[in-house]
């Protein structure tokens, strides 16, 4: 397979570096500064990517790479800061400024260039730096510039090396996946794509493999795509030597413990679910700070898949591993490719490798979520589960805002399951990342039958992402609301009140919490 390697400086945007690589269908790992070069050449990547990083070229504590790196023949492109140190590992002089360049800035191409084919002259780029090249290394030539920048992309002579101020990889380049493409397939020759889906028999293969020795295997399923995915893999690979436990929190969406077990069953898979609902809404009695919420819940679910799989280990007499669903971009998140490989505190069966003794198979940690799709769909897993809206480990306690009782969280299933059919049925359930209803700690007056009554009021909040980091607030049609809205109030006995939230993130969150 034709791969691609990424060194990773430490830029907020590498990961979307390495997004944007996949998408053109092409291999792309993210790693660390300290790679070294016979690290790279046994793994014989056709081209090498510096990243942007915060640092000066002249800090003391700049991330360096192995200059031998340079002597490999692989082409390399560097970003910004990647391009800074190429110009300064090879003799280029990179001048040192205290002011941050920062937003949109026009390239002016003075020398066409393969890395540049489809692009006119002038182009828009996303500019984010400080230092800047003032004399490029011997045996180099400017491709273009901006304004402020005499050297805004350069390439050595041999045609090996590019270097680029601006960031391609971001939406603010209009023109940055053609600079990209044209790096992959022009400069570093790619031809072999990659599609996840060509790869499913080659993870059950290894998968099979890596399991031989054990003897039985767990896989805590959330309904998600990821543990779903994950599952199914296994599954493929040893059968029923993987054991799926789905634990019912009780703050689950309505229906969904029911739901998660049929389609598993029809997958072929025997989920087990536990119902330990009750030891939840015990944790949660009297409680309504969020953070503690959240830490109580979390401990809780770690205790309860514990003691589920002492009980487990006992009746099938062994478990050895333990599946997690972790995909690319929580590897990345937690663990920025430097080594670390912490799992995200906060998802779903996080805290747990470090508690129980098992050993650790992460079937799904070099795909994004795009590519955990495309396995998933083609393993059969249906599009419910494929295109499932993420829904937080916390579950509804983080949407029903003060005490979590039995009774509130019975409120909230009912009014939530309205929210989504409304939106399934108007056919918007893949154009907004996230849709569902609060419940608030207020009540407000309404009109029940002949009196006045107190009763709930529920938010409907609905949001586009695309990562979950920012979002806007999605503009529901009045008339889908309206039937939102007419349909809560006759059917959910208690509620006198739907309000809509219209804030994006920041500066609010998705959740109320
Ligand atoms: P906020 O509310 O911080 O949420 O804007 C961002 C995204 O994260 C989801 N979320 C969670 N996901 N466990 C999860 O797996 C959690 O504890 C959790 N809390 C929030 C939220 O639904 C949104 O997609």
């Amino acid at each position: 397979m034709d791969t691609v390697l990424i060194i990773d400086f430490g830029s907020q945007y590498t990961k979307l570096i390495a997004r944007a690589v996949r998408e053109l269908g092409v291999y792309a790992e993210i790693v660390p500064p300290e790679i070294s070069p016979e690290e790279i050449q046994r793994r014989a990547p056709k081209g090498v990517i510096l990243s942007g990083g915060p640092a000066s070229v002249y800090a003391p504590d700049a991330p360096r790479i192995d200059k031998r790196i340079y002597e490999l023949k692989i082409p390399i492109l560097g970003i910004c800061y990647g391009m800074q140190l190429i110009a300064h590992d090879l003799g280029g002089q990179v001048l040192r400024s205290d002011k941050r360049e920062y937003g949109p800035s026009t390239l002016q191409i003075v020398q066409t260039d393969t890395l540049f084919d489809g692009l006119n002259s002038c182009e828009e780029v996303w500019m984010s730096h400080g230092d800047e090249i003032k004399t490029l290394p011997k045996d180099f030539v400017c491709l273009a510039r901006t304004a402020n920048v005499a050297h805004a992309a350069m390439r050595s002579r041999d045609g090996l090396f590019y270097g680029i101020q601006f960031h391609p990889e971001v939406a603010h380049t209009p023109k940055g996946k053609e600079i990209l493409k044209n790096f992959l397939f022009k400069v570093c020759h790619i031809q072999r794509l990659w599609h996840p889906k060509d790869h499913v028999q080659e993870i059950i293969e290894k998968l099979k493999e890596e399991l031989s020795g054990a003897r039985h295997v767990l896989i805590g399923v959330s309904g998600g795509v990821d543990s779903s995915t994950a599952a199914v893999l296994v599954h493929r690979a040893i059968g029923e030597r993987l054991i799926p436990i789905f634990i019912d929190t009780g703050l689950l969406r309505l229906g969904e413990a029911e739901r998660t077990r049929a389609i598993f069953e029809k997958l072929g898979l025997r989920l087990r679910v536990v119902d330990a609902s009750a030891r939840f809404f015990a944790q949660l009695r009297g409680v309504t700070d969020p953070e503690e919420k959240r830490k109580r819940i979390g401990a809780e679910f770690i205790k309860v898949f514990e003691e589920e799989a002492q009980k487990l280990a006992r009746e099938v007499g062994g478990i050895d591993v333990l599946v997690q669903g972790t995909i690319y971009s929580d590897v990345i998140e937690s663990a920025g490719a430097r080594g670390a490989d912490r799992i995200k505190s906060h998802h779903n069966v996080g805290g747990l490798p470090e508690r129980v003794q098992f050993r650790i198979i992460e079937p799904l940690r070099n795909f994004f979520k795009d590519e955990v799709r495309q396995i998933g769909l083609s393993l059969g897993i249906p599009e419910e589960i494929i295109w499932e809206q993420p829904f937080p480990g916390p579950g509804l306690a983080v949407r029903i805002l003060g005490e979590v009782t039995p009774e509130r969280v019975k409120v909230l299933q009912r009014v939530d399951a309205i929210v989504r059919e409304e939106i399934h049925k108007a056919g918007l359930a893949r154009a907004i990342w996230q849709y569902f209803a609060v419940l608030l700690p207020v009540r407000s007056v309404g009109v029940l039958g002949d009196g006045r009554a107190y009763g709930h009021v529920v938010a409907v909040r609905a949001v586009e992402s695309r990562d979950g980091m920012t979002a806007d607030w999605f503009p529901i049609p009045y008339g889908v609301l309206e039937k939102i809205s007419s349909r809560i109030t006759n059917e959910i006995e208690g509620v006198t009140r739907v309000v809509y939230d219209i804030t994006s993130k920041p500066p609010a969150t998705i959740e109320w919490e």
